[in-house]
Formats: C-alpha cells, sequence, structure tokens
C-alpha cells in the first residue's frame, strides 16, 4: 500500500464520514500478461460436456476466447462441445459467437481465429458407443505427434453426473496420462451433492475413476481477485495478524447480498434453497479464508489444510435453539425502482406455497484459541436492496472514554472492510478530531481500491479458474474433505429446517427491495452493512 493522501472535507456535524485515501504506488504492480502466468501452458483438448447448456455459452466460452485474446491459450488448443442437441461444428460456433460477441474482448479478426478451435460432437451421455464415437473424434482431431493435456468439463445437471462419470469411465477417458496424453483433469461445478451422505457417495464415483489430484471442484468465489486478496492482506502484512483474533474483533459479518431473483433457475433453487446454494460454498470459503491460521506456505494443500481445521472447528448449531442462531426468509412482491417485482412464490417454475429460503443470516462460532466467543454473522439473500460481497470486521469498543463528559456520545468501534463487490476496496474507520475550537469527533474511513494504479489485465472468475485447471493448480478448488466437512456443518441444520413442524412459521418474509427480514431473534445486533 502506498502513501496515504487527499483527505477529502468533512461536511455536516457531529459524528460523520469522512474519506482518507490510500493509493499504491505503480511501482508495485506488476504488469502485462507476466502476472497472468509464469510459463507456458502444454497444449490442451477441452471437452464440455453440456455444451448446448447456458454455462457453456455464458461463462465457459466466452472465458475461453479471452484467455485467448490474451495470448494465453496454447497453440494446438481444442475445444470438443459436447451434449445430446443435434449440430454440427458451424452451428455451435455460430451460437457461442452469438453470445461473446456482446462481450468486451470481442474483436471479429480474434473470433475468426478462434472459432477454429471450436468443434461440436453430440452425445448420449450414458452410452459407451456414444462416447467411444466421441473419443474417436478427439483423437482424430487432436491427430498424432504432439502430447496434450485432456481437460473434461462436466457442465451438466448434477441428476446425469453418475451416468456421465461411470460413461466416462468405462471408454477410458479418465486415464490419468497416456501414449499421447499428458495428463487428464475433470472439472465439476457445485453443488457438491444436497447433503452429506449424497455428497460422498458423488465422491465415491469420482474416485471409482479418477485420483483426487485430477478432481477440480469449482467454487468460482475463490477466483475473485479480492477474495485471493484476503490471504495476502492478513499474511502479507505485519501489523495485522497480531490484532486478528479474539482479543482485538468484537466480531466479524460476511455479506453476499443479490438484488437479483431467482431468474430462470427455479427448478434448481426449489430443490437448493439458499443455504445450499451459497452457503455449504461461497459462504463457508470465505469464512475460512477470514478465519485460518496462516499456512506455512503459500500451497494448495497447506492452505486447503488450514482451511479444512477452521470447518472442523465450527461449533455444531444448537438444534433446540435454532432461532436464535439462524434466520431464513423468503422475498415477497414490491416495487424496486418504481417497477413491481414479483415475489418469490410468483416465479415462474416456484410452487405457490414455497417455504424455499430465498435468504438467510447465521451467527455461527469458531471453538478454537484465536476466534473463542467472536460471532461471526453470514449473510445471504436474493432481491435484496443492492448487490454488495462484502467482510466487515468489527474491533471492540474502547474500553474507557476520556471523553464522556465532553463528547457524551458513543465511540464507534472501529471497522476494517474488505470489498469484494462492488467496489472491490479495503476500507478502515476509524475516530478523529473533528476540526474546530469544540471537542467533536468524526469518523473517517481510509480507503484502498484494488485496482487503482493497476492497467493490466484482470481475469474473470471463470477465467482464473479455466487457467488453474490447465495449469494443475488446485489452490482454489475444495478439496473432498473441506466438502464433506462443510456439509457435516450444515446438514443438520437443513434437516431441521426442512422437516421440523413449524417450517413454515420460521420463514420471515421481506419485500423484494429490502434488506431483507427483521432480525429481533438475533441476540447481539450484527454489524451493518458498509452501504446500508
Ligand atoms: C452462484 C449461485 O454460485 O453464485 C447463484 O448459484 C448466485 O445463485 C451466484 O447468484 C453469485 O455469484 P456472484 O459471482 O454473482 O456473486
Amino acid at each position: 500500500m502506498g502513501p496515504i493522501n487527499n483527505i477529502k472535507s468533512a461536511t455536516g456535524k457531529g459524528v460523520e464520514d469522512v474519506v482518507v485515501k490510500a493509493t499504491a504506488s505503480s511501482e508495485d504492480m506488476p504488469r502485462g500478461p507476466a502476472c497472468l502466468i509464469e510459463e507456458g501452458l502444454d497444449p490442451c483438448s477441452l471437452i464440455i460436456f453440456g455444451a448446448s447448456g447456458d454455462l457453456t455459452a455464458r461463462k465457459i466460452v466466452p472465458a475461453l476466447f479471452c484467455l485467448f485474446v490474451y495470448g494465453v491459450l496454447p497453440p494446438r488448443t481444442l475445444i470438443l462441445g459436447c451434449a445430446r442437441s443435434p449440430m454440427d461444428d458451424d452451428s455451435f460456433r455460430a451460437r457461442m459467437e452469438a453470445v461473446v460477441s456482446s462481450r468486451p474482448h470481442y474483436h471479429p479478426d480474434k473470433w475468426a481465429e478462434f472459432r477454429e478451435m471450436l468443434f461440436y460432437q453430440p452425445i448420449e451421455y450414458g452410452s459407451l458407443d456414444s462416447l467411444k464415437a466421441m473419443e474417436a473424434r478427439l483423437r482424430r482431431l487432436e491427430g498424432r505427434g504432439h502430447k496434450r493435456g485432456r481437460l473434461l468439463y462436466l457442465a451438466i445437471p448434477p441428476s446425469i453426473y453418475r451416468t456421465s462419470v461411470e460413461a466416462i469411465g468405462k471408454v477410458g477417458l479418465a486415464k490419468p496420462e497416456g501414449e499421447h496424453i499428458l495428463w487428464t483433469r475433470i472439472v465439476i461445478e457445485k453443488p457438491f451433492g444436497r447433503d452429506l451422505e449424497s455428497a460422498i457417495e458423488l465422491d465415491g464415483l469420482l474416485h471409482k475413476f479418477f485420483r483426487e489430484e485430477q478432481i477440480f471442484r469449482i467454487d468460482h468465489y475463490l477466483a475473485k481477485e479480492t477474495v485471493q486478496n484476503i490471504l495476502m492482506f492478513r499474511f502479507a502484512n505485519a501489523i495485522f495478524e497480531p490484532i486478528w483474533n479474539r482479543q482485538y474483533i468484537d466480531q466479524v459479518a460476511i455479506f453476499a447480498m443479490e438484488s437479483g431473483g431467482v431468474e430462470h433457475r427455479a427448478g434448481y433453487y426449489e430443490e437448493a434453497g439458499v443455504l445450499r446454494d451459497m452457503f455449504q460454498n461461497h459462504m463457508m470459503q470465505l469464512l475460512a479464508l477470514t478465519a485460518m491460521e496462516p499456512p506455512a506456505r503459500f500451497e494448495a494443500d497447506r492452505v486447503r489444510d488450514e482451511k479444512v481445521k477452521v470447518y472442523r472447528e465450527l461449533r455444531p448449531f444448537p438444534l433446540e435453539d435454532l432461532g436464535s442462531h439462524l434466520v431464513l426468509g423468503q422475498y415477497t412482491r414490491a416495487a424496486v425502482e418504481g417497477k413491481e417485482v414479483p415475489g418469490y412464490r410468483e416465479e415462474p417454475g416456484v410452487a405457490p406455497d414455497s417455504l424455499t429460503p430465498t435468504y438467510a443470516k447465521m451467527k455461527v462460532f469458531v471453538d478454537n484459541w484465536r476466534w473463542q466467543g467472536v460471532p461471526f454473522y453470514l449473510t445471504s439473500g436474493k432481491r435484496l436492496a443492492k448487490k454488495v460481497t462484502e467482510i466487515v470486521v468489527q474491533f471492540h469498543r474502547i474500553p474507557h472514554t476520556v471523553f464522556r463528559e465532553v463528547i457524551g456520545e458513543e465511540i464507534a468501534p472501529n471497522r476494517l472492510t474488505l470489498g469484494i463487490y462492488p467496489e472491490e476496496k479495503i476500507t478502515m474507520t476509524f475516530q478523529t478530531k473533528r476540526p474546530g475550537a469544540r471537542v467533536c469527533l468524526r469518523a473517517v474511513t481510509m480507503d484502498f481500491h484494488y485496482n487503482e494504479g493497476y492497467t493490466g489485465p484482470v481475469l474473470e472468475s471463470y477465467e482464473k479458474v479455466l487457467l488453474d485447471c490447465m495449469l494443475g493448480d488446485q489452490m482454489l478448488f475444495w478439496r473432498q474433505d473441506g466438502v464433506e466437512l462443510a456439509w457435516a456443518f450444515l446438514t443438520p441444520v437443513l434437516e431441521e429446517c426442512e422437516t421440523c413442524a413449524d417450517r413454515a412459521q420460521r420463514l420471515k418474509f421481506y419485500r423484494a427491495g429490502s434488506w431483507g427480514p427483521e432480525l429481533p431473534e438475533l441476540r447481539e445486533p450484527p454489524p451493518a452493512i458498509s452501504s446500508q
């Protein structure tokens, strides 16, 4: 972090917010493709299962195109899309171009080169004959002479994982290496099961054919630059770690608030709800990064070992007093910015009496020396006032106020905010004297914006995830023990919530466009989101 400068002038009366800017010094900033990748990638074949679906068009192919534009994709890369829909190479290419052409990196000349890498093969997921035909075509496309890696990407619904993985394994596509194969890896998207039992079952299926180092379980939150930055912030600075514990920190709040509704995903969301959709994965990762001990080295397994310890130390929910630790909500119809927005139960594909929660706030404790007694409030929901993702660390109040006689008001505790969306930033609030003859305090905010002073390329999460898969770096991917521990923590809660007799009474309704339900149940008021 560079020098602190540019203290904006304060307006208003009494305690007020002022912004103090911290800038990054430009000499510290690595530039250009060098910060994307250090070594060349192996030539690679990407086989996308589910290539006619939404994820392929919206995320995977645009991300690959972007890597191509950055010059990172190795020569002789080939991308073979597979799905049930009948299509040929040209119609697949046209379909992908229709999406990519609206993205900022699109350039017709670059696309003309990239499209030559794209191919399509219709398949039946569970059919060995169909997969053998696909494999034969893949070999023809790959040609002979150059060894290459193979990345199998499952962008398919979990309901067909079993048949697909069995067929992939049986036709020999899972072999870790071969005559002209340098490596084979498989990428799977969440949900990794829907409870502990199904997660173990899915893992058993994958391990029937793949080794753990071949399996890449994606959590796109981990690929966000500012999420990765949590570790740099904590462990590359000497001043924060000594105060990162119960002695100085009063509470931590992690928010992943969304303004969008369930959109076209009701089929999936009705089954998942917010706890499976956001908490078992993204929220658990944010919690682990905030609470974990420093790993001895920045290596995939060392980092993941430390995260797993956090999951192991989570205090089980008190099922007999769940209401004081967990609030579930669902959005209702309301006008948002002058436009009427449907309630969750009115969304297409949602049951009119659905009890699926679209919002949850939970209070969790990490039972170890560092965090004993410090509540972590995790909140996420759909159709809220604003899309905001951030971690707020609230420090203890000062133990004694020497200004009691003169100021008479409560002095707000210091607060550190790690902003992930929309502003990628780190802010610290503290008290200073307000200029003038009268003794008066004002809260000022020291503010660092993540991209300030940086002009090089920034990878979006799917670009980063795909790059790491090709590099074979598992740092940003879930390891199976973490998946199971996260489920072990949440499964009893899910069971209790989904089977209790007063399920309907427990669900709190909130208006679309609000900040969620009222929370009298959580005894201490958690810190508010910074932009509320
Ligand atoms: C996905 C969830 O994993 O993450 C979605 O399934 C959610 O429901 C999304 O909207 C949020 O991701 P982001 O990157 O937009 O914060």
